[in-house]
């Protein structure tokens, strides 16, 4: 390679991100627990929705998004002027920094905050903040302290990812109102969804000018696969990153099924809830086991062992049972696994294997 070609400074910082596994080598059949997704997959109007699609795959998608907009305003009563959608909300963080931040401005974000952020701040070239959490939850004087002129995003998933903790509105409140003028509070609520009468930070993204709030379809509405997310605030910042959108940057699969899906609200619901059952009836079991966790609101479980040693111990174990849930050393917790809140039957094998596990200690 010749030396005077280089990328972009911080680009070479980027470690690659590394998704949930999906297969074991040798072991037929198994239960992945290592993305979030959900066990119960897409509504069946999201799916007939998609097949639909395949007889209009000559033609380009529509540019503006207007139907899927409105869809999500009506559902969420929200101004669908200013909603932005886009290739997950992966894609949305994305716009975010490139539109907000550069060199020497810095992208501050939590400790154990999702990976995404550190990784779309470095593509721009600017220097991501990692903040202190307390005992795995967004500390929010400890964010504000990091926060200085050359702030310009602050990135808090509420619920968190992959620690399943949450902050109170008035803790957001609190942050929102205590950043630097020139900053935006970015309300990544991946999880919102799973949380039983949460609005992910629309109401204080509808009233603030300095507060963003984030969704997707990969989660509870089990369309990880088609990759579409949207992003709600202020109109001027929906106005700007709008500008560094692609025209086409989703099919008409995508539009329609998101559609479709958002419509469907009785599916959510039921996911929801069966999630919350079996969230609380998986986290007891661990703890009957010795294996604590802190109250998760999102769709997993943050399990923690007694040392790093047990964890990738466990997590071999789980492995070998074709169980396959998440290590997050890569998020500062090595002594952990992550959990998917799966269907019944996933939960019960999995809390079967982990007393199996500290049974053959
Ligand atoms: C906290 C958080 N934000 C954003 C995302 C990105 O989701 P997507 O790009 O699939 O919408 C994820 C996915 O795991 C997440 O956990």
């Amino acid at each position: 390679m010749n030396d005077a070609i280089r990328p972009q400074p911080g680009i070479l910082d980027i470690a690659l991100y590394e998704g949930g596994k999906a297969h074991v080598a040798g072991v037929q059949n198994v239960v992945k627990l290592s993305s979030n997704e959900n066990p119960f997959g897409a509504s069946d109007r999201a799916k007939e929705a998609f097949l639909r699609t395949v007889h209009s795959l000559h033609r380009y998608p529509s540019t503006d998004h207007a139907p899927l907009r409105a869809a999500i305003g009506e559902v969420h009563g929200l101004d669908p002027d200013r909603i932005i959608c886009g290739v997950g909300s992966d894609e949305i963080i994305t716009f975010l920094c490139q539109a907000y931040a550069g060199p020497k401005d810095e992208v501050v974000f939590t400790e154990h905050g999702f990976l995404m952020y550190r990784i779309s701040a470095l593509a721009v070239g600017a220097t991501p903040v990692e903040v202190q959490e307390r005992e795995r939850t967004t500390d929010v004087d400890a964010s504000l302290a990091a926060c200085n002129r050359r702030t310009k995003l602050v990135f808090i998933a509420n619920p968190n990812n992959p620690t399943g903790t949450m902050i109170s509105m008035a803790e957001i409140e609190r942050l929102a109102n205590g950043l630097p003028k020139q900053a935006i509070l970015v309300l990544d609520g991946a999880y919102a969804e799973y949380v039983d009468g949460y609005d992910g930070g629309a109401a204080l993204a509808g009233s603030r000018p300095n507060v963003f709030m984030t969704r997707t379809f990969s989660k509870i509405y089990g369309l990880g696969g088609l990759r579409i997310g949207w992003g709600y605030g202020p109109r001027e910042i929906v106005d700007v990153l709008n500008r560094i959108r692609g025209p086409f940057n989703l099919s008409t699969t995508q539009l329609d099924a998101a559609e479709a899906a958002v419509r469907d609200q009785d599916w959510v619901t039921k996911c929801r809830n069966e999630n919350a059952r079996m969230r609380h009836w998986l986290a007891e079991a661990l703890a009957e086991l010795g294996v604590p966790s802190d109250t998760s609101m999102a769709n997993f479980v943050l399990a923690r062992f007694a040392s790093d040693e047990e964890a990738a111990a466990c997590d071999a174990f789980l492995q070998a049972q074709g169980l396959i849930v998440r290590r997050v050393a890569g998020y500062k917790l090595p002594h952990c696994l992550r959990i998917t809140v799966g269907d019944e039957a996933s939960c019960r094998r999995v809390a079967h294997a982990v007393a199996q596990f500290k049974g053959s200690k």
